[in-house]
């Protein structure tokens, strides 16, 4: 049987479950593209899946490939392919129903899958995928934000914030971006209008209201954000579901997201940064191998943009 090297679970738990070892390499179907991975984005989804957080949600047949964006370089393309070929630098968030990119090779369905960004290099694309597309998905398709509007984006220096701040900047909105003070300036570069640190201001008492506002904390920060929700606007959460009453009582609508593979907005987001609007901001770079110290990291909580583990040199 053909290996790879690759990073595995076997049971749920901390980061020592993370084990660094020879795994089988991937099968692919006939929609599917095999991509020689360059570089894998570490996100929160990855510990929380290693704790067993989506137990009951996702069912999974342990051993499992942790990681779920991608940047690389097909290999080889199943036989009903036509978009890609082997030589392709692409990206992805792939299904994470199926094994993920802590692996020299992984099996992704073409649907899935964008070509790259030119300028930037496969670190840097990997960094985008899922955060991209989720701050997308909210801040556009359920947010709708449009130009003109107000938007304020919680943990604005974190991977998801990065991008929401950019991208919201880009479509002509005034942002507010709440940080701590250390990343107060970052935030601003990143197109932010105003920067709230919310370890000595509460939001709440700094601002008027909002049109949009995108929840990325959830707990107390979502309870408190009601209070700057205008009328008619919008909530919308990534860690915790809405209440339908709050946003009855403060006369707004709320959503809550969890986000799927999306290679048009990909296409997008490539053209983006190819055009200069959007970077990609990586803080840390490590090899697969030192995949336990990646994981500590990002269940630190204070990431600035993104961890990436590098695959090939
Ligand atoms: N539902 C979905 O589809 C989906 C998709 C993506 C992510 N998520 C979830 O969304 C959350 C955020 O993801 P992420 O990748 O952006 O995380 P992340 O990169 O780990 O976020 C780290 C950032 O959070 C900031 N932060 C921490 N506490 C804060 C607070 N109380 N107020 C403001 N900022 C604070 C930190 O800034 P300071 O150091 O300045 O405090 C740091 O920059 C995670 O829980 C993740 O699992 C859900």
């Amino acid at each position: 049987m053909a290996t790879m090297k690759a990073v595995r679970i076997h049971t749920y738990g901390g980061p020592e479950v993370l084990t660094y070892e020879e795994a089988p390499l991937p099968e692919i179907a006939a929609d599917d593209v095999l991509i020689r991975v360059h570089a894998a984005a570490v996100n929160p989804v990855d510990w929380k899946i290693r704790e067993g957080y989506l137990q009951g949600f996702i069912d999974y047949d342990l051993p499992l490939v942790l990681g779920w964006d991608v940047s690389g370089v097909v290999e080889a393309v199943g036989a009903g392919v036509t978009t890609f070929k082997p030589g392709d630098q692409v990206y992805s968030r792939p299904n994470i129903q199926r094994d993920g990119a802590y692996a020299e090779y992984i099996a992704v369905k073409a649907s899935e899958v964008a070509f790259k960004p030119k300028t930037v290099d496969h670190i840097h694309a990997a960094a985008v995928p899922l955060a991209g597309i989720t701050a997308w998905h909210c801040l556009f398709e359920a947010g709708g934000l449009t130009a003109g509007q107000r938007v304020l984006i919680h943990a604005a220096a974190g991977g998801v914030g990065s991008y929401a701040v950019q991208f919201a900047h880009w479509k002509g909105a005034n942002v507010i971006g709440t940080a701590s003070a250390r990343n107060r300036d970052f935030v601003l570069e990143l197109g932010a209008n105003q920067v709230i640190d919310y370890q000595t201001t509460p939001f709440e008492d700094a601002i008027e209201p909002v049109d949009v506002v995108f929840d990325t904390i959830g707990g107390e920060v979502q309870e408190r954000s009601w209070q700057v929700v205008k009328p008619g606007g919008m909530l919308v959460s990534i860690v915790s579901t809405p209440s339908e009453e709050k946003a009855a009582a403060h006369h707004c609508r709320s959503a809550y997201v969890f986000i799927q593979p999306r290679a048009d907005w990909l296409t997008e987001m490539a053209h983006l940064m190819d055009a200069g609007q959007v970077k990609s901001i990586v803080e840390t770079v490590l090899p697969l191998s030192q995949v336990v110290e990646a994981h500590h990291l990002s269940q630190s909580g204070r990431t600035r943009g993104k961890i990436v583990l590098q695959v090939k040199e």
